[in-house]
């Protein structure tokens, strides 16, 4: 029988989980995890590259691990693990740093774009965010590495240390590559339909959570901005109506044409009460037995144990590969 081939991704306890990381993470991993070997953590090194309140952070991370399985990860087939339980990480980010150049990180985008407008000064770890990334799926030797569109770039980077690195020395990691789903790669903000709906959004109606209400789902909905055009179409002068289409199709496996057809001569606000109702039968099931799971913490604390355990014997065979080329002595 052949060895399945790996698969990593992680998302960071920063804030509540958004409809955004459900369509264009959550929602792929669950289907792909019968033909992978999958690795999902919850990435806390990189929540704490910004600012994070330590009981804020400590909610967060229990959430998603619960989110994670409510959506349908299982826990007999993939690992699901909190990356701070796993010190391999850090320590292969260490010895990354040495074979990653300022030049490279300096171009990243999501460290351009959140180290601008920053009040507070900016932390040498906010930089080096894609270094311990790199760490993150090289550690697990990943073939594939399924995210949203804005990850894209920390992938390539991440190809580019590995191959520098057995370059340099012998081949030591498999070269990953990024997985952008054809839908839902990047769901916009219900508010402002030209950025990415995203856990730090300012404006809470711009932004649906998973373990939003089934009211809150709908009136958020209900608020989105659209146009005075009125037709429910494909567009890119109705964006707002665009991006709700899309969601309505990553829920639902309509095309975007059988939406335009269903929703012909009617006008925004039928459309916008189906999707409610469409949202709402997706979320509300996640959202009670996520619920449910955050009741008992001391199991969920048992499942993040069980499977860092696993998590950290695969890690250190390759941080002991790295260490042993590099030329550092092992006792
Ligand atoms: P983050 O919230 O930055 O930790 O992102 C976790 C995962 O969710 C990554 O794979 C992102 O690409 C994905 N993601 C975050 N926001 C969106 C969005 N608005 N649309 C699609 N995917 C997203
Ligand atoms: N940087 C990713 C994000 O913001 C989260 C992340 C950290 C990640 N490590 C990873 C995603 C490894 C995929 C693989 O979305």
């Amino acid at each position: 029988m052949n060895k399945k081939q790996v698969l990593f991704s992680g998302i960071k306890p920063s804030g509540d989980i958004t409809l955004g990381n459900y369509l264009g993470a959550i929602k792929n991993w669950v289907d792909l995890q019968n033909d992978y070997d999958c690795y999902f953590s919850i990435v806390d090194l990189h929540a704490i590259t910004v600012k994070q309140e330590p009981k804020d952070l400590r909610k967060s991370t229990l959430e998603i691990m619960a989110i994670y399985i409510a959506s349908g990860i299982d826990i007999k087939k993939s690992t699901i693990f909190i990356q701070s339980h796993v010190p391999a990480h850090t320590e292969c980010s260490w010895l990354l740093n040495c074979y990653s150049y300022i030049g490279e990180l300096s171009r990243m985008t999501q460290y351009k774009d959140t180290s601008k407008n920053k009040d507070q000064n900016v932390s040498v770890g906010l930089f080096d965010y894609p270094v311990l990334m790199a760490s993150d799926i090289l550690l697990y030797q990943t073939d594939l590495v399924p995210v949203g569109e804005d990850q894209k770039q920390h992938i390539e980077l991440t190809r580019d240390i590995a191959t520098r690195f057995n370059n340099l020395y012998s081949p030591t990691f498999k070269i990953p590559t990024p997985s952008i789903p054809k839908a839902g790669a990047r769901i916009m903000g219900l508010q402002d339909p030209t950025k990415k709906m995203s856990k730090s959004d300012e404006n809470e109606n711009g932004c649906i959570y998973i373990l939003d209400s089934d009211d809150v789902i709908r009136r958020k909905i209900n608020k989105a901005v659209t146009d005075t055009v009125g037709i429910v179409q494909i567009s890119d002068d109705q964006l707002g109506v665009k991006n709700l289409i899309n969601i309505y199709s990553v829920v639902t496996g309509l095309s975007f044409n059988d939406i335009e057809e269903k929703y012909k001569g009617k006008n925004y606000s039928h459309f916008k009460k189906d999707l409610g109702d469409i949202l709402v039968a997706e979320l509300s099931p996640i959202r009670e037995k996520a619920n449910s799971l955050l009741q008992n913490k001391d199991e969920l604390l048992k499942i993040a144990k069980e499977n860092s355990d696993k998590a950290n014997y695969v890690a250190q065979k390759t941080l002991r590969k790295m260490k042993k080329k590099i030329g550092l002595i092992s006792l």
